[in-house]
């Protein structure tokens, strides 16, 4: 949608958000860096705040050319450029709940509580067990977000939540190629 920005190694190209929680797979989340690379993608790697616990900043910022994000700006740095798409992998339930709820007290919240209406494409690739996402409250924030054009990779054939305690398990099959083709012109389009 908008004009891309420039890679560190002086490329111009599209600039990929990726949103990453505070959940298990989120240390594996340099195998969705390089699969977006290998597209063109230019990637910027935004974490929660508890996500930083989950990854390793430096290798991400070595593979992006990019300050993983993790803070609002202050006011006297300069704006970064706007994504063309987001893709938020994994997704915690927290942050699945207070994205619907349109709370933006992170500032990866803060990205996507605008990018609706700034018509940014944004896919949420979940990671909850099943007690989690049988929560009433949850259902209730997929349905909202989805109700919004937000594309929610859950459910049958898509992802489907784990036994409590066996997220572990689950890691290496995480299908974050899912979340990268489900992007409007991704290879399901
Ligand atoms: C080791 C560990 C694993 C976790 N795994 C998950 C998970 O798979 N899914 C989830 O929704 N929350 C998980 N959590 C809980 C989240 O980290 C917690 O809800 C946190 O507040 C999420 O913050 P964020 O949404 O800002 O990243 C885990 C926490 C820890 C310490």
């Amino acid at each position: 949608m908008l004009a891309g920005v420039t890679s560190a190694g002086g490329q111009a190209g599209r600039l990929l958000q990726i949103v990453v929680c505070a959940a298990s797979p989120a240390a594996e989340v340099g195998r969705l860096v390089g699969l977006a690379q290998a597209e063109g993608w230019i990637v910027q790697v935004v974490a929660t705040p508890s996500a930083l616990d989950f990854i390793d900043v430096a290798e991400l910022e070595r593979r992006t050319g990019r300050p993983v994000k993790s803070r609002y700006r202050r006011p006297s740095e300069a704006k970064p450029p706007r994504a063309d798409a987001i893709v938020v992998a994994p997704a915690t339930y927290n942050t699945v709940n207070k994205f619907a709820q349109g709370i933006a007290d992170t500032y990866a919240l803060g990205l996507l509580a605008e990018a609706p209406g700034l018509g940014i494409p944004v896919v949420v690739l979940p990671f909850v067990n099943s007690a989690l996402a049988g929560r009433r409250a949850f259902a209730r924030s997929v349905e909202e977000l989805r109700a919004e054009g937000v594309l929610v990779l859950f459910g049958p054939g898509e992802f489907e939540p784990h036994v409590p305690s066996s997220g572990d398990d689950r890691i290496d099959a995480f299908p974050w190629e899912r979340a990268l083709h489900a992007l409007p012109g991704g290879a399901e389009h």
